[in-house]
Protein backbone atom coordinates (compact mmCIF):
# COMPACT_ATOMS: atom_id res chain seq x y z
CA UNK A 1 0.00 0.00 0.00
CA UNK A 2 1.46 3.51 -1.01
CA UNK A 3 1.16 5.72 2.57
CA UNK A 4 0.56 9.16 0.13
CA UNK A 5 -2.65 7.85 -1.47
CA UNK A 6 -4.07 6.02 1.63
CA UNK A 7 -3.69 9.13 3.59
CA UNK A 8 -5.16 11.24 0.58
CA UNK A 9 -8.24 9.10 1.19
CA UNK A 10 -8.35 9.29 5.22
CA UNK A 11 -8.62 12.48 4.79
CA UNK A 12 -11.19 12.55 2.17
CA UNK A 13 -13.54 10.26 3.87
CA UNK A 14 -13.61 12.65 6.78
CA UNK A 15 -14.67 15.35 4.29
CA UNK A 16 -16.75 13.31 2.91
CA UNK A 17 -18.45 12.87 6.27
CA UNK A 18 -18.45 16.30 7.24
CA UNK A 19 -20.14 17.37 4.31
CA UNK A 20 -23.27 15.38 5.18
CA UNK A 21 -23.72 18.45 8.03
CA UNK A 22 -24.25 21.77 7.48
CA UNK A 23 -21.09 24.11 5.52
CA UNK A 24 -19.23 26.84 7.83
CA UNK A 25 -16.27 28.56 7.58
CA UNK A 26 -13.18 28.41 9.41
CA UNK A 27 -12.83 30.88 11.71
CA UNK A 28 -10.15 33.31 10.88
CA UNK A 29 -8.05 33.08 14.04
CA UNK A 30 -7.31 29.67 13.02
CA UNK A 31 -6.62 30.30 9.48
CA UNK A 32 -2.96 29.76 8.54
CA UNK A 33 -1.55 30.69 4.54
CA UNK A 34 0.15 28.01 2.54
CA UNK A 35 2.62 30.27 2.14
CA UNK A 36 3.27 30.67 6.15
CA UNK A 37 2.51 26.98 6.78
CA UNK A 38 5.41 26.07 4.39
CA UNK A 39 8.36 27.72 6.11
CA UNK A 40 7.35 26.34 9.49
CA UNK A 41 6.56 23.38 8.30
CA UNK A 42 10.51 23.04 6.16
CA UNK A 43 11.73 24.14 9.56
CA UNK A 44 10.00 21.11 11.22
CA UNK A 45 10.73 18.88 8.63
CA UNK A 46 14.90 20.01 8.81
CA UNK A 47 14.64 19.17 12.96
CA UNK A 48 12.60 15.67 12.60
CA UNK A 49 16.12 15.02 10.22
CA UNK A 50 17.81 14.85 13.67
CA UNK A 51 16.02 11.68 14.73
CA UNK A 52 18.06 7.82 14.33
CA UNK A 53 16.52 6.17 11.49
CA UNK A 54 14.10 3.32 13.78
CA UNK A 55 12.72 2.41 10.00
CA UNK A 56 16.13 0.50 9.24
CA UNK A 57 17.65 -2.23 9.74
CA UNK A 58 20.96 -0.50 10.54
CA UNK A 59 18.68 0.57 13.55
CA UNK A 60 19.10 -2.31 16.09
CA UNK A 61 18.65 -0.25 18.90
CA UNK A 62 15.85 -0.39 21.62
CA UNK A 63 12.07 -1.10 20.88
CA UNK A 64 11.88 1.59 18.05
CA UNK A 65 10.24 1.48 14.85
CA UNK A 66 7.53 3.23 12.66
CA UNK A 67 4.20 1.90 13.32
CA UNK A 68 2.66 -0.38 9.66
CA UNK A 69 1.21 2.25 7.27
CA UNK A 70 -2.34 0.53 7.91
CA UNK A 71 -2.06 2.00 11.25
CA UNK A 72 -1.00 5.14 10.37
CA UNK A 73 -3.88 5.78 7.94
CA UNK A 74 -6.40 4.82 10.45
CA UNK A 75 -4.89 7.24 13.09
CA UNK A 76 -4.90 10.11 10.59
CA UNK A 77 -8.78 9.23 9.81
CA UNK A 78 -9.49 8.87 13.01
CA UNK A 79 -7.38 11.47 14.77
CA UNK A 80 -9.36 14.27 12.44
CA UNK A 81 -12.27 13.71 14.31
CA UNK A 82 -10.71 13.07 17.33
CA UNK A 83 -12.88 11.06 19.52
CA UNK A 84 -12.23 10.20 22.99
CA UNK A 85 -12.68 6.86 23.93
CA UNK A 86 -13.55 8.09 28.05
CA UNK A 87 -16.96 7.97 27.22
CA UNK A 88 -19.70 6.61 24.76
CA UNK A 89 -20.50 10.43 23.85
CA UNK A 90 -17.11 11.26 23.14
CA UNK A 91 -16.19 8.00 21.25
CA UNK A 92 -18.87 6.26 20.03
CA UNK A 93 -17.82 4.36 17.27
CA UNK A 94 -13.90 3.97 18.91
CA UNK A 95 -15.07 2.83 21.84
CA UNK A 96 -17.03 -0.08 19.96
CA UNK A 97 -13.61 -0.80 18.06
CA UNK A 98 -11.38 -0.65 21.53
CA UNK A 99 -14.03 -3.39 22.78
CA UNK A 100 -13.59 -5.33 19.63
CA UNK A 101 -9.76 -5.19 19.91
CA UNK A 102 -9.75 -5.93 23.33
CA UNK A 103 -11.66 -8.51 22.74
CA UNK A 104 -9.36 -10.32 20.20
CA UNK A 105 -6.37 -9.31 22.51
CA UNK A 106 -8.29 -11.64 24.96
CA UNK A 107 -8.78 -14.08 22.80
CA UNK A 108 -4.85 -14.21 21.64
CA UNK A 109 -4.15 -14.95 25.62
CA UNK A 110 -6.91 -17.61 25.86
CA UNK A 111 -8.76 -15.49 28.70
CA UNK A 112 -12.30 -17.00 28.90
CA UNK A 113 -13.55 -14.25 30.45
CA UNK A 114 -12.20 -10.89 30.76
CA UNK A 115 -12.45 -7.69 31.59
CA UNK A 116 -9.99 -4.89 29.74
CA UNK A 117 -8.99 -1.45 27.70
CA UNK A 118 -6.29 0.00 26.26
CA UNK A 119 -4.06 2.62 27.68
CA UNK A 120 -1.71 5.41 26.66
CA UNK A 121 1.25 3.01 27.84
CA UNK A 122 2.81 -0.18 28.90
CA UNK A 123 3.37 1.99 32.13
CA UNK A 124 -0.07 2.60 32.69
CA UNK A 125 -1.56 -0.35 32.00
CA UNK A 126 0.68 -1.74 34.68
CA UNK A 127 -0.01 0.85 37.14
CA UNK A 128 -3.61 -0.19 37.17
CA UNK A 129 -3.17 -3.98 37.41
CA UNK A 130 -1.23 -3.12 40.57
CA UNK A 131 -4.38 -0.66 41.07
CA UNK A 132 -6.07 -3.90 41.22
CA UNK A 133 -4.05 -5.64 42.90
CA UNK A 134 -3.91 -3.41 46.11
CA UNK A 135 -7.37 -2.77 46.56
CA UNK A 136 -7.57 -7.14 46.54
CA UNK A 137 -4.32 -6.90 48.87
CA UNK A 138 -4.21 -4.05 50.76
CA UNK A 139 -2.03 -5.15 53.40
CA UNK A 140 -0.37 -6.90 51.22
CA UNK A 141 2.60 -6.05 48.83
CA UNK A 142 4.22 -7.08 45.10
CA UNK A 143 6.72 -9.33 44.63
CA UNK A 144 8.54 -9.40 40.92
CA UNK A 145 11.93 -10.32 39.50
CA UNK A 146 15.18 -8.01 39.81
CA UNK A 147 15.15 -7.81 35.91
CA UNK A 148 11.17 -6.56 35.82
CA UNK A 149 10.78 -3.29 34.04
CA UNK A 150 11.99 -0.19 36.63
CA UNK A 151 8.19 1.10 36.69
CA UNK A 152 6.88 -1.38 39.07
CA UNK A 153 8.82 -0.33 41.49
CA UNK A 154 8.16 3.27 40.87
CA UNK A 155 4.12 2.82 40.78
CA UNK A 156 4.66 0.23 43.72
CA UNK A 157 5.52 3.46 45.23
CA UNK A 158 3.14 5.62 43.67
CA UNK A 159 0.34 3.22 44.96
CA UNK A 160 1.97 3.21 48.74
CA UNK A 161 2.95 -0.48 48.34
CA UNK A 162 6.16 -2.63 49.13
CA UNK A 163 8.05 -4.01 46.07
CA UNK A 164 10.41 -6.64 46.66
CA UNK A 165 12.47 -7.52 43.79
CA UNK A 166 13.35 -12.06 43.59
CA UNK A 167 16.74 -12.71 42.12
CA UNK A 168 16.89 -13.82 38.70
CA UNK A 169 18.68 -17.43 37.35
CA UNK A 170 21.37 -17.43 34.82
CA UNK A 171 18.63 -16.75 32.17
CA UNK A 172 17.55 -13.75 33.34
CA UNK A 173 14.33 -15.56 34.49
CA UNK A 174 12.65 -15.13 38.11
CA UNK A 175 14.96 -17.76 40.66
CA UNK A 176 11.46 -20.14 41.99
CA UNK A 177 13.11 -21.14 44.98
CA UNK A 178 13.37 -17.42 46.30
CA UNK A 179 9.81 -16.73 44.91
CA UNK A 180 8.64 -19.35 46.80
CA UNK A 181 10.48 -19.04 49.73
CA UNK A 182 9.02 -15.40 49.60
CA UNK A 183 5.70 -15.89 49.14
CA UNK A 184 5.77 -18.29 52.39
CA UNK A 185 6.11 -15.24 54.14
CA UNK A 186 2.69 -14.17 53.80
CA UNK A 187 3.58 -10.54 53.08
CA UNK A 188 2.92 -11.00 48.87
CA UNK A 189 -0.31 -10.14 47.70
CA UNK A 190 0.75 -10.46 43.86
CA UNK A 191 4.17 -11.67 42.19
CA UNK A 192 4.46 -9.91 38.74
CA UNK A 193 6.17 -12.55 36.08
CA UNK A 194 7.79 -10.98 32.77
CA UNK A 195 6.74 -12.81 29.64
CA UNK A 196 9.93 -10.96 27.81
CA UNK A 197 12.32 -8.62 30.09
CA UNK A 198 13.10 -5.45 28.63
CA UNK A 199 17.08 -6.18 29.04
CA UNK A 200 17.08 -9.38 27.78
CA UNK A 201 13.99 -10.42 26.70
CA UNK A 202 13.98 -13.34 28.86
CA UNK A 203 10.62 -15.30 29.70
CA UNK A 204 9.53 -15.72 33.24
CA UNK A 205 7.86 -19.58 33.78
CA UNK A 206 4.84 -18.07 34.19
CA UNK A 207 3.46 -21.43 34.78
CA UNK A 208 5.89 -22.50 36.98
CA UNK A 209 5.07 -19.12 38.99
CA UNK A 210 1.34 -19.79 39.01
CA UNK A 211 1.47 -22.75 40.27
CA UNK A 212 3.99 -21.31 43.52
CA UNK A 213 1.63 -18.24 43.49
CA UNK A 214 -1.68 -20.36 44.29
CA UNK A 215 -0.17 -22.81 46.48
CA UNK A 216 0.18 -19.76 48.91
CA UNK A 217 -2.79 -18.00 47.75
CA UNK A 218 -1.29 -15.33 45.98
CA UNK A 219 -2.37 -13.40 42.91
CA UNK A 220 -0.39 -13.68 39.58
CA UNK A 221 -0.13 -10.15 37.03
CA UNK A 222 1.61 -10.92 33.68
CA UNK A 223 4.01 -8.27 32.41
CA UNK A 224 3.99 -9.00 28.62
CA UNK A 225 4.25 -5.10 27.66
CA UNK A 226 6.81 -6.06 25.24
CA UNK A 227 7.01 -9.81 24.79
CA UNK A 228 3.19 -10.30 24.66
CA UNK A 229 2.51 -10.76 20.88
CA UNK A 230 5.02 -13.59 20.75
CA UNK A 231 2.29 -15.95 22.04
CA UNK A 232 1.47 -15.95 18.72
CA UNK A 233 4.58 -18.25 18.19
CA UNK A 234 3.86 -21.02 21.10
CA UNK A 235 3.73 -24.24 20.02
CA UNK A 236 4.24 -23.02 16.46
CA UNK A 237 6.25 -25.46 14.44
CA UNK A 238 10.07 -24.58 13.26
CA UNK A 239 12.96 -22.34 14.88
CA UNK A 240 10.80 -19.32 15.50
CA UNK A 241 8.43 -21.98 17.55
CA UNK A 242 8.59 -21.17 21.38
CA UNK A 243 7.71 -23.50 24.56
CA UNK A 244 4.36 -22.77 25.05
CA UNK A 245 3.62 -23.49 28.68
CA UNK A 246 4.85 -19.51 29.84
CA UNK A 247 2.36 -18.74 27.30
CA UNK A 248 -0.44 -21.40 27.90
CA UNK A 249 -0.40 -20.33 31.57
CA UNK A 250 -1.42 -16.50 31.28
CA UNK A 251 -4.70 -18.09 30.45
CA UNK A 252 -5.19 -18.95 34.30
CA UNK A 253 -3.60 -15.60 35.96
CA UNK A 254 -5.19 -12.53 36.87
CA UNK A 255 -4.11 -10.11 34.88
CA UNK A 256 -2.10 -9.30 31.91
CA UNK A 257 -0.73 -6.37 30.29
CA UNK A 258 0.48 -6.18 26.67
CA UNK A 259 1.46 -3.17 24.52
CA UNK A 260 0.00 -2.97 20.89
CA UNK A 261 2.74 0.37 20.54
CA UNK A 262 5.25 -2.33 20.76
CA UNK A 263 4.73 -5.44 18.44
CA UNK A 264 1.90 -4.80 17.66
CA UNK A 265 3.18 -2.14 14.73
CA UNK A 266 0.87 0.57 16.39
CA UNK A 267 2.11 4.59 17.26
CA UNK A 268 2.93 5.40 20.74
CA UNK A 269 0.08 5.68 23.11
CA UNK A 270 -1.45 2.31 22.72
CA UNK A 271 -0.90 -0.34 25.92
CA UNK A 272 -3.37 -2.63 27.06
CA UNK A 273 -4.45 -4.03 30.33
CA UNK A 274 -6.89 -7.22 30.34
CA UNK A 275 -8.46 -9.32 33.99
CA UNK A 276 -9.34 -12.66 33.84
CA UNK A 277 -12.29 -11.30 36.43
CA UNK A 278 -14.72 -8.91 35.27
CA UNK A 279 -15.66 -8.53 38.90
CA UNK A 280 -12.35 -6.44 39.66
CA UNK A 281 -14.54 -3.24 37.75
CA UNK A 282 -16.43 -2.27 41.12
CA UNK A 283 -12.65 -0.81 41.75
CA UNK A 284 -13.24 1.35 39.23
CA UNK A 285 -16.49 2.74 40.51
CA UNK A 286 -16.67 6.74 40.72
CA UNK A 287 -19.09 9.56 40.19
CA UNK A 288 -19.00 11.99 36.98
CA UNK A 289 -21.78 14.48 36.61
CA UNK A 290 -20.30 15.49 33.17
CA UNK A 291 -20.03 12.56 31.83
CA UNK A 292 -21.50 8.75 31.29
CA UNK A 293 -24.95 10.14 30.20
CA UNK A 294 -25.88 9.17 26.52
CA UNK A 295 -25.93 5.33 27.78
CA UNK A 296 -26.53 2.54 29.83
CA UNK A 297 -23.76 0.53 28.34
CA UNK A 298 -20.45 0.37 29.70
CA UNK A 299 -18.35 3.82 29.07
CA UNK A 300 -14.58 2.69 29.11
CA UNK A 301 -13.78 5.75 31.37
CA UNK A 302 -15.56 3.87 34.34
CA UNK A 303 -13.35 1.10 34.19
CA UNK A 304 -10.08 2.84 33.84
CA UNK A 305 -8.04 5.06 35.93
CA UNK A 306 -7.24 7.49 33.05
CA UNK A 307 -9.88 10.17 31.39
CA UNK A 308 -9.39 10.97 28.15
CA UNK A 309 -7.66 8.78 25.86
CA UNK A 310 -7.23 8.95 21.76
CA UNK A 311 -10.28 6.93 20.29
CA UNK A 312 -7.83 7.46 17.17
CA UNK A 313 -5.09 4.75 19.31
CA UNK A 314 -8.51 1.94 18.75
CA UNK A 315 -9.51 3.11 15.42
CA UNK A 316 -5.61 2.28 14.18
CA UNK A 317 -5.32 -1.08 16.10
CA UNK A 318 -8.57 -1.94 15.03
CA UNK A 319 -8.41 -1.36 11.07
CA UNK A 320 -4.50 -3.07 11.67
CA UNK A 321 -5.78 -6.24 12.75
CA UNK A 322 -8.64 -6.22 9.97
CA UNK A 323 -5.17 -6.64 7.71
CA UNK A 324 -3.01 -8.38 10.27
CA UNK A 325 -5.03 -10.38 13.33
CA UNK A 326 -3.45 -11.42 16.35
CA UNK A 327 -3.20 -14.84 14.98
CA UNK A 328 -0.40 -17.22 14.05
CA UNK A 329 -0.55 -16.57 10.30
CA UNK A 330 -1.28 -12.84 10.54
CA UNK A 331 1.12 -11.07 13.31
CA UNK A 332 2.63 -13.88 14.34
CA UNK A 333 4.32 -13.84 10.85
CA UNK A 334 6.01 -11.00 11.99
CA UNK A 335 7.12 -12.01 15.18
CA UNK A 336 8.35 -15.15 13.64
CA UNK A 337 10.70 -13.01 11.30
CA UNK A 338 11.70 -11.10 14.35
CA UNK A 339 12.85 -13.78 16.53
CA UNK A 340 14.66 -15.94 13.51
CA UNK A 341 16.63 -12.54 13.03
CA UNK A 342 17.61 -13.32 16.84
CA UNK A 343 18.50 -16.61 15.92
CA UNK A 344 20.42 -15.95 13.26
CA UNK A 345 22.34 -13.37 14.98
CA UNK A 346 23.36 -15.53 17.74
CA UNK A 347 24.45 -18.08 15.73
CA UNK A 348 27.00 -15.80 13.59
CA UNK A 349 27.80 -14.32 17.39
CA UNK A 350 28.70 -17.91 18.63
CA UNK A 351 30.95 -18.28 16.11
CA UNK A 352 33.00 -15.21 16.15
CA UNK A 353 36.61 -14.09 17.30
CA UNK A 354 35.71 -10.78 18.11
CA UNK A 355 31.76 -10.48 19.86
CA UNK A 356 30.90 -13.04 22.09
CA UNK A 357 26.94 -13.95 22.70
CA UNK A 358 26.02 -13.11 26.28
CA UNK A 359 23.09 -15.34 26.39
CA UNK A 360 20.62 -16.86 23.85
CA UNK A 361 17.82 -15.20 23.22
CA UNK A 362 14.55 -16.55 23.73
CA UNK A 363 12.33 -13.50 21.85
CA UNK A 364 14.28 -10.97 19.67
CA UNK A 365 16.86 -9.32 21.78
CA UNK A 366 20.25 -10.24 21.08
CA UNK A 367 22.75 -9.30 24.15
CA UNK A 368 26.37 -9.90 23.18
CA UNK A 369 29.80 -7.70 24.24
CA UNK A 370 33.50 -7.18 22.40
CA UNK A 371 36.19 -9.79 23.08
CA UNK A 372 38.57 -7.87 24.54
CA UNK A 373 42.43 -9.02 25.54
CA UNK A 374 42.35 -9.44 28.73
CA UNK A 375 38.38 -10.38 29.68
CA UNK A 376 37.86 -7.72 32.62
CA UNK A 377 34.60 -6.17 33.09
CA UNK A 378 36.45 -2.80 33.01
CA UNK A 379 37.65 -3.20 30.00
CA UNK A 380 34.23 -5.02 27.97
CA UNK A 381 32.49 -1.67 29.57
CA UNK A 382 34.89 0.47 27.80
CA UNK A 383 34.61 -1.43 24.25
CA UNK A 384 30.63 -1.22 24.61
CA UNK A 385 30.48 2.09 24.80
CA UNK A 386 33.43 2.77 22.50
CA UNK A 387 31.48 0.82 19.95
CA UNK A 388 27.90 1.98 20.37
CA UNK A 389 29.14 5.56 19.85
CA UNK A 390 31.50 4.64 17.21
CA UNK A 391 28.58 3.04 15.37
CA UNK A 392 26.11 5.98 15.63
CA UNK A 393 28.97 8.77 15.06
CA UNK A 394 29.98 7.17 11.79
CA UNK A 395 29.15 9.62 9.44
CA UNK A 396 29.22 7.19 6.23
CA UNK A 397 27.79 3.86 7.68
CA UNK A 398 26.37 4.31 10.63
CA UNK A 399 25.42 1.27 12.87
CA UNK A 400 22.86 1.86 15.83
CA UNK A 401 22.92 -0.73 19.13
CA UNK A 402 22.07 -0.09 22.39
CA UNK A 403 23.86 -1.07 25.34
CA UNK A 404 22.55 -3.02 28.36
CA UNK A 405 24.65 -2.51 32.20
CA UNK A 406 24.98 -5.89 33.94
CA UNK A 407 26.03 -6.88 37.27
CA UNK A 408 29.60 -8.88 38.14
CA UNK A 409 27.63 -11.61 39.14
CA UNK A 410 24.82 -11.83 36.23
CA UNK A 411 28.08 -11.89 33.68
CA UNK A 412 30.40 -14.42 35.56
CA UNK A 413 27.55 -16.56 35.60
CA UNK A 414 26.88 -16.94 32.32
CA UNK A 415 30.79 -16.06 31.62
CA UNK A 416 33.18 -17.78 33.98
CA UNK A 417 35.99 -16.53 32.77
CA UNK A 418 35.47 -13.19 33.19
CA UNK A 419 37.21 -10.98 35.55
CA UNK A 420 35.21 -9.00 37.92
CA UNK A 421 36.89 -6.27 38.56
CA UNK A 422 34.57 -4.21 39.03
CA UNK A 423 30.99 -4.03 39.74
CA UNK A 424 29.35 -4.47 36.20
CA UNK A 425 29.57 -3.54 33.28
CA UNK A 426 27.65 -2.29 29.70
CA UNK A 427 27.66 -4.79 26.98
CA UNK A 428 25.84 -4.42 23.86
CA UNK A 429 22.07 -5.47 23.18
CA UNK A 430 19.93 -5.39 20.06
CA UNK A 431 15.94 -5.03 19.69
CA UNK A 432 15.44 -6.47 16.18
CA UNK A 433 12.15 -5.84 16.06
CA UNK A 434 11.46 -5.44 12.35
CA UNK A 435 10.96 -8.44 10.42
CA UNK A 436 13.44 -6.99 7.68
CA UNK A 437 15.78 -7.65 10.13
CA UNK A 438 15.74 -10.68 9.10
CA UNK A 439 17.68 -10.25 5.64
CA UNK A 440 19.81 -7.61 7.55
CA UNK A 441 21.69 -9.57 9.90
CA UNK A 442 24.83 -10.67 8.38
CA UNK A 443 25.35 -6.88 7.72
CA UNK A 444 24.50 -5.86 11.15
CA UNK A 445 26.96 -8.53 12.29
CA UNK A 446 29.89 -7.78 10.18
CA UNK A 447 29.73 -3.87 10.57
CA UNK A 448 29.40 -5.12 15.03
CA UNK A 449 32.69 -7.21 14.35
CA UNK A 450 34.08 -4.64 12.41
CA UNK A 451 33.90 -2.10 14.94
CA UNK A 452 34.94 -4.65 17.71
CA UNK A 453 37.85 -5.07 15.71
CA UNK A 454 38.51 -1.31 15.63
C1 LIG B 1 8.30 -5.49 30.06
C2 LIG B 1 7.93 -4.03 30.01
N1 LIG B 1 7.03 -3.55 30.87
C3 LIG B 1 6.66 -2.25 30.86
C4 LIG B 1 7.22 -1.37 29.97
C5 LIG B 1 6.80 0.08 29.99
O1 LIG B 1 6.03 0.36 28.84
P1 LIG B 1 5.86 1.85 28.31
O2 LIG B 1 7.20 2.31 27.87
O3 LIG B 1 4.87 1.69 27.19
O4 LIG B 1 5.31 2.67 29.42
C6 LIG B 1 8.19 -1.82 29.06
C7 LIG B 1 8.84 -0.90 28.11
O5 LIG B 1 9.77 -1.23 27.44
C8 LIG B 1 8.54 -3.19 29.07
O6 LIG B 1 9.46 -3.69 28.24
Amino acid sequence: MDLRDWLGEAVDSVHRWQSEYPPFETHPSLRISDERFATAFAAFADRMRGNYPYFHPLYAGQMLKPPHPAAVAGYVAAMLVNPNNHALDGGKVTSEMEKEVVGELAGMFGLQTHLGHLTSSGTIANLEALYVARELHPDRGVACSADAHYTHARMCGVLGMPATAVGTDAAGRIDLDALDELLAGGTIGTVVATAGTTGLGAIDPVHDVQAIARRHGVRVHVDAAYGGFFTLLAGANGRAGLDPRPWRAIAHCDSVVVDPHKHGLQPYGCGAVLFADPAVGRFYAHDSPYTYFTSDELHLGEISLECSRAGAAAAALWLTFRLLPPTADGLGQVLAACRSAALDWAELLSASGRLRLYQRPELDIVSYFPITAGPRLSAIDHASGRMLADGMNDAQRPVFVSTLTVSADAMTRRHPSVVADRDGARILRSVLMKPESESYVDDLHARLEELAGR
